[in-house]
């Protein structure tokens, strides 16, 4: 399989950053190719030229419609030859461009053990919710928004006394864990979907 990754981010890209890693220890084989954020702000693109990875903004706006900045995306992400797609905090919705274009190869990761709390502010839900165990999720993206087939799931307890922030915190060390296992997996290619289910051989 192409082990060219094109990352999407719009802020903070401590996922990206998660991803540079283990590529650099050699726990991931594969070769970010670029990363593309949505907003000109993002830490992430920072993180990535400090990298040495191509890094810029392809900013939404721009664009009179969400299929002709899909349609963009996807023609930057073609031009680097990238295999595979992470959406790492991209906070636009994918649309059916991006989704043709790259069927099955399109990543994300979300905050919560889906398919409870899908949608934005998952460690807010949960902690308002009362679960006692949330985690994070890392599954391919399909049209339906969080809803595409599952990878990698780790589980994290809530405390009492969580609020969002402190279980966003406790989540997000095994997002850094989860997101390059999702991706090693799927680059590995031992794998079919079987309906929803992502299977492993
Ligand atoms: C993470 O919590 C991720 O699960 C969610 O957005 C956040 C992005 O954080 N989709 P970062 O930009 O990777 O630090």
């Amino acid at each position: 399989m192409n082990r060219r990754l094109g990352v999407l981010i719009s802020g903070r890209g401590s996922n990206l950053q998660a991803l540079i890693n283990a590529i650099a220890d050699g726990r991931l084989d594969a070769t970010i190719a670029v990363v593309i954020s949505n907003r000109e702000d993002a830490v992430g693109l920072v993180r990535a030229r400090a990298a040495g990875i191509e890094a810029f903004a392809l900013s939404h706006r721009a664009f009179a419609t969400r299929d002709d900045y899909d349609r963009a995306l996807v023609a930057e992400l073609q031009k680097r030859d990238v295999g595979l797609v992470c959406l790492a905090g991209f906070m636009r919705l994918v649309g059916a461009p991006l989704i043709e274009a790259f069927p099955n190869r399109i990543l994300n990761i979300h905050p919560s053990l889906l398919p409870s709390f899908p949608g934005l502010d998952a460690q807010r839900q949960a902690v308002e919710h009362g679960v006692k165990v949330s985690g994070v999720t890392v599954h391919l993206v399909t049209a339906e928004l969080d809803g595409g087939p599952i990878i990698v799931q780790r589980a994290v307890p809530v405390m009492p006394g969580d609020t969002a922030d402190s279980l966003a915190e406790r989540i997000l060390v095994e997002e850094h864990l989860a997101y390059p296992e999702a991706v090693k997996i799927v680059l590995e290619g031992a794998w079919h979907l079987d309906g929803r289910r992502f299977v492993r051989h």
